[in-house]
């Protein structure tokens, strides 16, 4: 009973503190600073919650993961808006989406507890279909990158090809038709030379759904498309429809608040990302309000989620401050190292490997720790994901391009660690090499940020290294909670990235998340804790 009454009372706390922190604001952003899975959907279901009226997804597409629970049941999305348990919220999927209806589809089905009244679907968004997912599969070149399979790539190549089915053409069956038909008239003779056998494996092991279309001459069956999306899909999702530009400008002019949802990290951008090792969509700032009608001068507030002390990546590409270094991301691209297989086969605990890593130094072992200790494994593929120090360097970078504040995720994975480092930039190891407008000498410090991998994949970190932390901290509600190393590591991330932190997350609670308000409260909690007041 007291612990109910507790934490309404901080529930309360937070949605003051909220309403504080975003006075006076409409539109609000939140998107990921670095490769993803930054805890970014815990924030935009806080913001759900407790201050926002819309929840507007406008990127990425199955792709992206999303775990959280509805009553007590855990549930993982990829294409539902995150303030879709929230029924006073209206939940948009925007037309930067790329809209997988079958996995949308099977979403919805795992909720029956919801009847999503509150969701509604652009007629503009672009359609993610069976060919696209299968190329992605079949594609020598996904492989090397380590996509997650969903179709993005080949999605986004036609979409650039200016060869995408709207979800509005479903509704006309005529255009749906008649897109189908020239689309199959200009690829049949590609899919042709799919090796059957493995297209065969590949929907038998892992989209068993798609086998409902596949065609043993002509690899697709068009009619069974046909009759599946025009006459299931699309009356499934008829309701949702609407029209995003007169809605958003409309909402506008109500004074309804609005909150972006981004998907991936601005890492993985298709312009910004580390080449070429990325999601083909726009994940930046620009892209999340892609169609949607609102201009980049409408937004108050963007919210750029991080984790710290340590960082991960899914998939594969250059990652400087890898714990490990390539021997990691040769484990971490072996799709059977599940959380199931590393905790059978590496039985450690944190103590006994902090020593071993004192005589050895940080490695492979302890980014394995990491990842248990963090549950680092993908919601989407169940991959481990690759960790490593936080990247101040490459932050500041992502940082500006989405003229971000601050938010601080994870921050409990890490306590224990004595020592903590954060890298500050980068030395450059390989034969001198043009970027830009001059030449780069081995062993010279890198001025700015750089997303060629081939660069990347030749640079040391420099680090700087502060004191770690052994209190618990997931029982943390406001700064005064937080050991005084964690307040002086956020001071000195906020100098470093001369960005305000805005909100920190201790645990995946929604209560457990501290809003800063000000570096002068940060500075007077230091004190505080200094002087032990
Ligand atoms: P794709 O988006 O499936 O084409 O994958 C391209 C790259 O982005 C791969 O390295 C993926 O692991 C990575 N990626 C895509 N979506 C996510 C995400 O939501 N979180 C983390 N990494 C992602």
């Amino acid at each position: 009973m007291k612990k109910e009454k507790e934490k309404k009372w901080l529930a309360n706390r937070l949605k003051r503190l909220i309403e504080k922190m975003l006075s006076g604001m409409q539109v609000v952003v939140v998107l990921c600073l670095q490769f993803g899975d930054t805890a970014k959907g815990k924030i935009v279901e806080i913001l759900a919650a407790f201050w926002a009226d819309i929840i507007l997804r406008n990127t990425g597409g199955p792709n992206a993961g999303h775990t959280f629970c509805v009553n007590g049941k855990k549930v993982i999305t990829h294409l539902l808006p995150c303030g879709i348990q929230h029924s006073h919220v209206t939940n948009i999927i925007g037309p930067g989406v790329a809209l997988d209806l079958i996995a949308l589809d099977k979403e919805m089905q795992q909720l029956p507890e919801l009847d999503f009244k509150n969701l509604k679907i652009s007629h503009e968004v672009g359609l993610l279909m069976p060919f696209h997912v299968l190329e992605d599969l079949m594609s020598k070149r996904c492989q090397k990158i380590g996509t997650t399979g969903s179709g993005i790539g080949p999605f986004y190549a036609d979409l650039a090809a200016r060869f995408v089915f709207h979800l509005n053409d479903l509704m006309n069956p005529k255009i749906f038709k008649s897109k189908l038909q020239e689309y199959f008239e200009e690829k049949e003779n590609y899919f042709k030379t799919w090796d059957k056998a493995k297209i065969k494996q590949l929907i038998a092991d892992k989209k068993p759904e798609l086998a409902r279309f596949y065609d043993e001459e002509k690899v697709f069956n068009k009619e069974a498309i046909t009759e599946y999306y025009l006459n299931y899909l699309g009356k499934k999702f008829r309701p949702y429809l609407f029209d995003i530009i007169p809605y958003m400008e409309q909402a506008l002019a109500d004074g309804k608040r609005i909150v972006f949802e981004g998907s991936q990290g601005a890492l993985l951008d298709v312009t910004y990302g580390t080449t070429t090792f990325q999601t083909s969509g726009q994940v930046e700032i620009m892209g999340a309000l892609r169609g949607t009608g609102i201009p980049f001068t409408k937004v108050d507030r963007v919210f750029g989620t991080a984790k710290a002390p340590n960082t991960t990546r899914v998939g594969n590409g250059p990652f400087v401050t890898e714990f490990g270094g390539p021997e990691s991301e040769k484990h971490c691209s072996d799709k059977t190292h599940t959380e199931a297989w590393e905790k059978e086969h590496y039985h450690f605990n944190l103590d006994e490997l902090l020593e071993k890593a004192e005589e050895k130094g940080i490695d492979f072992l302890f980014g394995i720790l990491i990842r248990i200790l963090g549950k680092e494994y993908g919601a989407k593929t169940g991959r481990p994901r690759r960790g490593g120090w936080l990247d101040e360097f490459a932050l500041k970078y992502a940082i500006n391009i989405n003229q971000a504040h601050l938010v601080l995720t994870k921050l409990d994975v890490m306590t224990g660690v004595k020592k903590l480092k954060i890298c500050i930039g980068y030395t450059y190891m390989g034969e001198p090499m043009w970027l830009g407008d001059r030449y780069l000498h081995h062993r010279e410090r890198l001025k700015n940020f750089t997303k060629f991998s081939e660069i990347l994949y030749l640079c040391d970190p420099i680090y700087e290294e502060l004191d770690g932390w052994t209190e618990d901290i997931t029982q943390a509600h406001c700064l005064s909670d937080l050991p005084l190393n964690l307040l002086k590591y956020i001071d000195r991330l906020w100098k470093l990235t001369s960005t305000p932190i805005d909100m920190l997350s201790v645990g995946p609670d929604q209560l457990q998340t501290i809003v800063i308000l000000s570096h002068f409260r940060l500075k007077m909690a230091i004190w505080r804790k200094k002087l032990h007041l």
